[in-house]
């Protein structure tokens, strides 16, 4: 992926106003060929609004998307250059893995030794070698998904579009399949508009992050510009997690990790009451009760051996951003 490459999927302008007045207003976004686009927001914040619009199972009132530069606003999602994969997997019960992968390529009249050489290839690369003949009430979910996944592959879209497609697995899986679509998507350099409502997934698969809110894009950036240099109050709350203290017309915000705790009290400082440590790995999660407030602080576990809960410390800022209210 080149930052600077070609655009390979344009939304322009774009609006779309259910009737009763939800929806989502003035999306732009250009997606490089060969990147990954997350985008990230709470439920009901028009993400899978947008999908549906680039896959064409919704109009648009307003504004155009394109694909190479070519406008694909009036296709039906058919003759769409974009195939799109759903939190629920959507194989077809009755059908085997083979006869599932295959439904597509077979509509579009590939030859049979064709097709079932492209699907023995993609079942390799999903780490499903042998599974033809299985039908999808005999895969775990996510072996299901894998396989969802899969079959929008072989249709070779230029855009692949993923709705939640991990969100109904358990953890451990999860993160296996972010890292399993990371490579993928390197190996073929396809490129991919990913939703999420999960931050942490965001940040761990992005080649950027579109953090949007109640319909409108907030902030559009790498992982590391999200979170290093939050556009706004909402990014910042949204994305990791943050200390924040109102005064005035501003607001400061603090990363735990940008907590400094020392042991004691010091004059000048910010001093208080250690209330809570909660070992989580590697490192720990120090709540610090500073009078009214609670700084929430993460700590390296090496480092943890001078604190104890009760005790009393001060507190420092290794870094901190500003915001007007
Ligand atoms: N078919 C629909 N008719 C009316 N409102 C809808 C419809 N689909 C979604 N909405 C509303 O549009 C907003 C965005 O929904 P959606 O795109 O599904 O959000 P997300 O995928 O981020 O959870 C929500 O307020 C939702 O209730
Ligand atoms: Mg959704």
């Amino acid at each position: 992926m080149k930052s600077a490459g070609e655009i390979k999927l344009q939304i322009i302008n774009m609006d779309k106003t259910y009737d009763n007045g939800d929806g989502v207003k003035g999306i732009n976004l250009d997606v490089y060929s060969g990147e990954l686009v997350t985008m990230v927001g709470p439920s009901g914040c028009g993400k899978t609004t947008i999908l549906r619009t680039i896959g064409g199972f919704l109009p648009i009132d307003r504004g155009d998307i394109t694909v190479n530069g070519n406008s694909i606003a009036a296709l039906a999602p058919e003759k769409r250059p974009t195939a799109m994969v759903f939190q629920s997997y959507n194989l077809w019960p009755h059908m085997s893995i083979y006869e599932n992968l295959a439904f597509g390529l077979k509509l579009r009249k590939h030859p049979k030794a064709e097709i079932t050489r492209r699907i023995n290839n993609m079942l390799e690369m999903v780490k499903m070698p042998g599974f033809q003949k299985k039908y999808p009430n005999q895969l775990s979910g996510g072996q299901q998904q894998r396989i969802a996944i899969a079959r929008s592959l072989l249709l070779q879209p230029e855009v692949l579009l993923l709705d939640e497609p991990f969100s109904a697995l358990d953890a451990k899986i999860r993160t296996q399949m972010r890292e399993e679509l990371k490579k993928i998507q390197k190996e073929l350099g396809i490129t991919i508009i990913f939703v999420t409502h999960d931050q942490e997934e965001a940040m761990a698969i992005s080649h950027r992050i579109v953090v949007m809110n109640k319909g409108v894009f907030e902030q559009i950036g790498t992982p590391t510009e999200i979170y290093d240099y939050p556009a706004t109050k909402y990014v910042a709350s949204f994305i990791g997690e943050m200390n924040f203290w109102e005064h005035g017309d501003r607001t400061s915000a603090v990363r735990p990790e940008n907590v400094k705790v020392s042991p004691g009290f010091k004059e000048g400082a910010i001093n208080g009451h250690i209330r809570t440590i909660m070992i989580l790995g590697h490192y720990a999660e120090v709540n610090i009760e500073c009078g009214e407030k609670l700084i929430k602080s993460f700590i390296p576990r090496t480092e943890l051996e001078d604190f104890a809960e009760g005790g009393e410390v001060h507190v420092g800022f290794r870094k901190q951003t500003e915001f007007s209210k």
